[in-house]
């Protein structure tokens, strides 16, 4: 049977010029993202949140099954309780606590540059914290049973469009993984078909924020595209 279709929305009418000056504004606006390791506890609307998740369940995604929950946190207990239990795994990770670290010594390498270790006090400082949980089934209807597909694709690109609309509001955030990450199924009250992914914390940059050198380099389009 096939399904009802609606004709296709107008797009706007645009010359080549046009498109290569939108398309450069799009470019120039994105590169002035940074990821965020210092945040302020000034206060951000909930609107602002609600209409960037608004904005990352438009992705593309496999079969329409939107696989994707958002666990929005603000309150200061949530935000210690998942601070504490990052940080525990983190310091494991780092080798923080006095055993081998967790990290190979190449993953550490790695990281050398961003400067990063198990202290995360932007955990509590930044005024929200955005869990995105992958959902392995549940379909439309989120039964729990149904089979979903493309999961981690759709809800990596559904996160990249989450950041793009808070980079938009004006806001800092920063991809966050704490290895591994399934406490926070639990601190979030999440059922056990869904994966955390990634925490998004998003906010206004602390005053000691600093973007490492290292993050500024970004490949220059002759090595990240092939034209055939
Ligand atoms: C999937 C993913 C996981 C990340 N995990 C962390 C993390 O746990 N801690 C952190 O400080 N940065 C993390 N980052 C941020 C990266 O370090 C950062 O995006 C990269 O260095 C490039 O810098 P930029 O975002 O400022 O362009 C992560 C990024 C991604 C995409």
């Amino acid at each position: 049977m096939t399904e009802k279709h609606h004709p296709f929305p107008p797009l706007p009418e645009l010359s080549d010029e046009e498109r290569v000056a939108r398309a450069s504004e799009a470019y120039e606006h994105l590169k002035t993202r940074h990821s965020c390791r210092d945040f302020s506890d000034t206060p951000v609307p909930r609107e602002v949140i609600e209409k960037a998740i608004l904005a990352a369940g438009t992705a593309p995604n496999g079969a329409n099954h939107q696989p994707w929950h958002f666990a929005v946190i603000s309150s200061p207990e949530k935000k210690k309780a998942i601070r504490e239990a990052a940080e525990e795994e983190e310091r494991r990770f780092y080798g923080e606590d006095g055993d081998k670290p967790k990290a190979s010594d190449e993953w550490l390498d790695a990281l050398a540059p961003i400067g990063t270790d198990a202290h995360k006090p932007f955990l509590e400082s930044a005024p929200w914290l955005i869990v995105c949980f992958a959902q392995r089934t549940g379909g439309i209807e989120e039964d729990g049973k149904t089979q979903n597909y493309y999961v981690n694709e759709s809800v990596g690109i559904a996160c990249g469009m989450l950041i793009s609309a808070l980079h938009s509001a004006g806001l800092a955030t920063l991809t966050h993984t704490p290895s591994p990450m399934g406490f926070l199924r639990d601190l979030c009250g999440r059922p056990k078909n869904e994966k955390p992914l990634m925490i998004v914390v998003a906010g206004l940059p602390g005053e000691n924020a600093t973007v490492p050198d290292h993050a500024i380099k970004k490949k220059p389009l002759s090595q990240i595209a092939s034209w055939l």
